[in-house]
């Protein structure tokens, strides 16, 4: 698998060997997919401004966030059902991650239970593990999944807020995608009360949630909360306000509601919000080292990749997952030397113009 040199030859590997109803799951988005083809069209928009002869002979990726610190600021966005993947699931996904010291946020929808999940990583040497959360509409529900994490050694609790109803991807429509192969199942909601094998109505979605159900959650755990899915502002502020520790800006991969821009476009006006008062993560679209480097000089303390890792998993399983990585930290070690930069902190809007 060492002749894949980038992600995009992942993807196509991962076509070649999935199911296609899989195949279609995880590439997807919601209705026509507008959303899903901006968050790289955005990119490719914006290019880099490099400045030269700096005198800048060593690099380094190192990024501290929140209570966790990983080799890069590339970390794995949550995403569900890492065995339609591969047997292992997400336990190769977390040894992947440990690899390459990075931090993985498991899936509320993973197909292995988060204990074991952080037992992976920690066997693998490390890799902090973040754990993440839909609210549910029953607190005592909501706090007996965040105590299992707490339990497993998770390090921060993502709170999926994009997601009051579950997206529409017309490919799953036309698929016929709803039950999950027999044998696989959300474990983390075993013993809840629903059907943990049942992929779309497992987990409770749910738009009577409000900025109160934050709170409650905020009431329950210590741990740091990273509020994921916020595109407005304003939505940016509350989320401080109510006690996040960091903003994720995310479209869930233009997954939920098509049409809404590209994170990377949302960026700029929610850094200029957020003020510096808490880290702001962005995913979506992400695809080289570049696309890195751009979210980066646009205010972002790290980036999530969701699909990338899938089809790693897919085409070669842990260590296809390890090489996505190895990819996109060889690549953005490489652009930050062409940028003319020793660490990610150098980077500013100055380093991005905007295509005309
Ligand atoms: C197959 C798949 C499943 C996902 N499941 C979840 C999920 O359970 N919870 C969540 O917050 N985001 C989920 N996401 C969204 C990702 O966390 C992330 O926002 C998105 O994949 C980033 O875009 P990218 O795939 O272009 O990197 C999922 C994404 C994919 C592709």
């Amino acid at each position: 698998m060492n002749t894949l040199i980038t992600i995009r030859e992942y993807e196509t590997a991962a076509r070649a060997v999935l199911d296609p109803v899989h195949f279609d799951y995880v590439s997807g988005g919601a209705r026509d997919e507008v959303t899903l083809r901006e968050n790289e069209a955005a990119y490719a928009r914006l290019a880099l401004l490099p400045r030269v002869l700096r005198g800048n002979p060593k690099r380094t990726l190192e990024t501290r966030l929140l209570n966790s610190r990983a080799s890069m600021p590339i970390i794995l966005s949550p995403t569900a059902f890492h065995k339609l993947m591969t047997g292992d699931g997400e336990l190769a996904t977390a040894r992947a991650a440990a690899a390459a010291d990075t931090i993985m946020i498991t899936g509320m929808a993973a197909t292995v239970a988060v204990a074991d999940v952080v037992a992976a990583a920690r066997a693998a040497g490390g890799g902090d593990v973040w754990f993440q959360l839909y609210l549910q509409t029953r607190n005592d529900i909501t706090a007996e999944i965040v105590s299992r994490a707490t339990d497993a050694g998770v390090t921060a609790v993502v709170v999926t807020v994009d997601s009051p109803v579950l997206g529409a991807g017309d490919r799953n429509i036309r698929n016929g995608f709803t039950d999950l192969p027999p044998g696989l199942a959300c474990e983390n909601l075993r013993g809840l009360g629903g059907d943990p094998t049942d992929r779309v109505r497992s987990i409770e979605l749910s738009a009577e949630l409000s900025w109160e159900h934050l709170d409650r959650l905020r009431a329950l755990t210590e741990l740091p909360i990273v509020l994921k899915g916020t595109a407005h502002p304003d939505d940016a502020r509350l989320g401080i306000e109510h006690g996040a520790d960091a903003i994720m800006v995310s479209n869930h991969g233009g997954r939920q509601l098509d049409g809404i821009p590209a994170t990377v476009d949302l960026l700029p006006d929610v850094v200029a919000a957020v003020d510096g008062r808490v880290p702001v993560l962005v995913d979506g679209g992400i695809r080289r080292g570049t696309d890195v480097a751009k979210a980066l000089a646009l205010g972002a303390s790290a980036i999530g990749i969701g699909r990338p890792i899938m089809w790693g998993l897919a085409a070669a399983g842990e260590q296809g997952a390890r090489n996505v990585l190895e990819i996109l930290r060889s690549e953005l070690d490489h652009t930050l030397a062409l940028l003319g930069v020793e660490s990610p902190a150098e980077l500013g809007s100055d380093w991005v113009v905007t295509k005309p």
